[in-house]
């Protein structure tokens, strides 16, 4: 019998984000949300947030976020071998926001598609990445996370209205020559999955269009405290995927929930004051599947993190879903 090939390592070798232009600080949201600067400051950390255009779509933003990442990378379109997008809040169901991403960057006949993880996409599409290039079907995979989280928020609810964001950020992850990724520690709990979910169903909304549109609806606390609970583990385990000390981080980026999940789980891994710890939900809000490319653009831009530097990578949120892998940072982005 022919023997297998032993598995390929894979590495993330470029980045390329797309933050929409607008910002909007806490003092400039509408007045009807009854929310203030300081609640929402010291609660989630946030001072300010991007919020797109009408022009910029899921789609158009992810392919600026993907032709950065390719011109980062020295790579044509035609030498990727699938294009995988993360995204919770792409409305059109069918076809997958992938395909017209694909399409706009010039990748064609190859796979594209979505996946649905929520704020745990970009850590599960960064595995499933690695797998493909591990088993030899792909040399280079194009990821990336985009969301209009404004599309599916209640502009009225300002328990999510002030959280949730815009973006795209975009990652070329390559065959490498050593190790760049190392195996993800993830999965699910679908008994917490009414902790962030839209109501109603589309379903429910097609046969009753009097009814609210579908939205996001969010138990912040009951999240909190499952984040709290369940993820040091989780983190603990995929350090030891990568046979790595909390002591040899060069970074650490969670997704960008909330300042103060970020603090508490920095605390409970015990992180030493040396590593950087990704803190863009400040200025970019919490942009769910976005928000681990963009919040590793931010550091390596500002010379916060260094290129090849391992970084521990945590994506959580509805569903509930996690996944956490170490990776190295790239050079190019
Ligand atoms: N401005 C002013 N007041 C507000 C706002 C607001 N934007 N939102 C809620 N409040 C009020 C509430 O009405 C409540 O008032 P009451 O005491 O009169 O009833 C009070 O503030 C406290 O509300 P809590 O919900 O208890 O506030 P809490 O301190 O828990 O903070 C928050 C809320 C920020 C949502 C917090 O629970 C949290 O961060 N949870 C984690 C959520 C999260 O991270 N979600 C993302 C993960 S999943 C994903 O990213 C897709």
């Amino acid at each position: 019998m022919p023997s297998l090939p032993s598995p390929a390592y894979a590495a993330i070798t470029a980045l390329g984000v797309h933050r929409p232009k607008t910002a909007v600080a806490n003092h400039q949201l509408p007045r009807h949300l009854d929310t203030d600067d300081l609640w929402i400051r010291t609660r989630t950390g946030i001072q300010s947030r991007r919020l797109a255009s009408a022009d910029e779509t899921i789609a158009i933003m992810g392919s600026s976020a993907a032709g950065r990442a390719l011109v980062a990378a020295g790579l044509p379109p035609s030498r990727i071998d699938a294009v995988i997008v993360a995204t919770m809040s792409h409305t059109g169901q069918t076809p997958s926001v992938a395909v017209e991403l694909a399409a706009r960057i010039g990748c064609r006949r190859i796979p594209a598609f979505d996946v649905s993880a929520a704020c745990a996409g970009f850590s599960y599409i960064l595995e499933l990445a690695r797998c493909l290039i591990a088993s030899h079907a792909a040399r280079h995979v194009l990821l990336i996370g985009a969301e209009r989280m404004t599309d599916i928020v209640d502009p009225r609810d300002r328990t999510t209205a002030v959280i949730f964001a815009d973006g795209a950020g975009a990652a070329i992850v390559s065959r490498a020559d050593r190790p760049g990724i190392f195996p993800a520690e993830w999965g699910s709990d679908g008994t917490l999955r009414d902790l962030l979910a839209q109501q109603p169903s589309w379903a429910r909304f097609r046969d009753d269009v009097e009814k609210q549109p579908p939205y996001l609806r969010m138990s912040g606390q009951s999240l909190f405290r499952w984040a709290l609970a369940s993820l040091p583990p989780v983190a603990d385990a995929a350090l030891h995927r990568a046979a790595l000390r909390a002591g040899e981080l060069g970074a650490f980026i969670p997704h960008q929930a909330n300042a103060r999940i970020t603090e508490a789980l920095a605390r409970a891994l015990a992180l030493e004051p040396y590593v950087t710890i990704a803190d863009d939900i400040a200025t970019q809000g919490n942009t769910s599947a976005a928000s681990i490319p963009l919040a590793m653009h931010a550091l390596l831009s500002a010379r916060r993190a260094e290129p090849g530097a391992p970084a521990l990578l945590l994506g959580f949120g509805g569903g509930v879903t996690f996944s956490a892998q170490v990776a190295r940072l790239p050079a190019a982005y």
